[in-house]
């Protein structure tokens, strides 16, 4: 795959130990969805190490007072595209526990791979926060794109999205039809199968999260 600017591939040691067991096919739902959670918390204070609106305040502490940056009240929104998305939110949530969160309903018709929109709620003022998608497949980057297609048409301009399993396929995609998003995969697969997952994958993450087949 082409190198982008606006790609990050983690590849981070302690992520991946994580990654290893989250594959695995014996890993319990249990297991699974704390996983996500743990891999979604070490991503997001990488992610957000720039692009983040901050405001300056002064602090007391016991020896002096001091100027001190902080994340402006309300500054970040979550988005997690359903369902599968839903499994991450509690990881960025444990940083920031007053974002909001909107959702957006997609859904891959397993014949055409295309993703169709059933749901979509967003918090009030999304347009001037920064908006972190989180999604953990990012196979052909169908939903991640129309999610963020979604997202630019109610004004959002301050993008990022953040996927565990990125298949090259994808991660071009998305790289090339939003390049002012910039995207974050944990770990960088071989390619998609004939149905569309990614391999080696970790099977359906929504299945695996939730329990269904
Ligand atoms: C999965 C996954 C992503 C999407 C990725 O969701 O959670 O949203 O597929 O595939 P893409 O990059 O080819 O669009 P799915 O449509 O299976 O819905 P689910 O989360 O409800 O299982
Ligand atoms: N969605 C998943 O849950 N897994 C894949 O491998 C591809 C899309």
């Amino acid at each position: 795959m082409k190198n982008y600017d606006n790609v990050t591939i983690f590849n981070h040691p302690l992520i991946n130990h994580k990654i290893a067991i989250l594959r695995n096919e014996k890993t319990s739902m249990k297991e699974f969805r704390e996983l996500i959670e743990e891999i979604t918390t070490l991503m997001t204070f990488e992610c957000l190490r720039t692009g983040v609106p901050t405001t300056e305040c002064q602090v007391k502490t016991p020896l002096e007072v001091c100027n001190q940056s902080m994340v402006k009240d309300n500054a970040i929104a979550i988005v997690p595209i359903l369902r599968a998305g839903l499994g991450m939110v509690n990881g960025v949530h444990v940083l920031f526990p007053s974002a909001r969160v909107g959702h957006i309903g997609l859904c891959r018709n397993e014949e055409t791979l295309e993703p169709y929109e059933y749901y979509c709620k967003l918090p009030e003022g999304i347009e001037d926060k920064l908006v972190l998608v989180i999604d953990p497949m990012l196979a052909t980057g169908g939903s991640a794109c129309d999610a963020i297609a979604l997202l630019k048409k109610r004004g959002c301009t301050n993008i990022k999205f953040m996927a565990v399993i990125g298949a090259p396929e994808g991660v071009t995609r998305v790289a090339e039809e939003h390049p002012d998003v910039e995207i974050y995969v944990s770990t960088l697969d071989r390619c998609l199968n004939e149905n569309g997952y990614i391999l080696p994958g970790l099977g359906d993450a929504g299945d695996r999260l939730f329990g269904t087949k």
